[in-house]
């Protein structure tokens, strides 16, 4: 356990789901499109290969966004998605490739997170001040070439109570 840093938001949820494949991944990645509030921001942390960028290419699907116009950016690091023009976005950012938060502003962040969109963003150590505190954190380790364990933190009353509406698992205590 860290420090509690002052601003932390008083509800905090946590649940664990173990999925056995890709397409429980999507499933999963649906079960959350589901019940996600507007506005809502989702971090998503783990290894190169994980599944983030395929967890979010799920919750794109379930809202009719075709999921394959969802992949890692090359140019910019910031994509927005939305099923009809002006309808509600889907924003994908993956900062793995930010040299610093001062270049944030260069990206786009901030017109991408007006309005009511989700926002979906890979690597957010990257970008730890600029995010807000009321936010879903989502923590994908791979326990097999196929299987996953996925950890979603909602922390703030709506986020929390979306992540209570995926179900799952209480998650195990740490090691003693
Ligand atoms: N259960 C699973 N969930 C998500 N991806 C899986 C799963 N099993 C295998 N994969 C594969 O792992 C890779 C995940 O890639 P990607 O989503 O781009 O990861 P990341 O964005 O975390 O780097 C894909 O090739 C996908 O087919
Ligand atoms: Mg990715």
């Amino acid at each position: 356990m860290g420090l509690t840093m002052p601003d932390d938001p008083p509800v905090v949820l946590e649940r664990t789901v173990a999925v056995a494949d890709e397409a429980a991944t999507r499933q999963l990645a649906a079960a959350l499109a589901a019940v996600l509030p507007r506005p809502c921001l989702v971090t998503l942390e783990g290894d190169l290969g994980a599944g983030k960028t395929t967890f979010v290419k799920g919750v794109a699907a379930a809202v009719g966004i075709d999921p394959d116009t969802v992949i890692s950016p090359t140019f910019g690091l910031i994509h927005e998605h939305s099923l009809t023009p002006g309808g509600p976005r889907l924003v994908h950012a993956d900062m793995y490739r930010l040299a610093g938060l001062e270049e944030l502003v260069e990206t786009g962040w901030d017109d991408a997170c007006s309005g009511e969109p989700w926002v979906f963003v890979e690597w957010p150590e990257r970008i730890a001040a600029a995010l807000p505190a009321e936010r879903i954190e989502l923590l994908i380790t791979i326990d097999a070439p196929e299987r996953r364990t996925f950890t979603f933190r909602g922390k703030g009353a709506a986020q929390a109570a979306a992540v209570q509406g995926i179900g799952g698992e209480s998650p195990a205590p740490g090691p003693e």
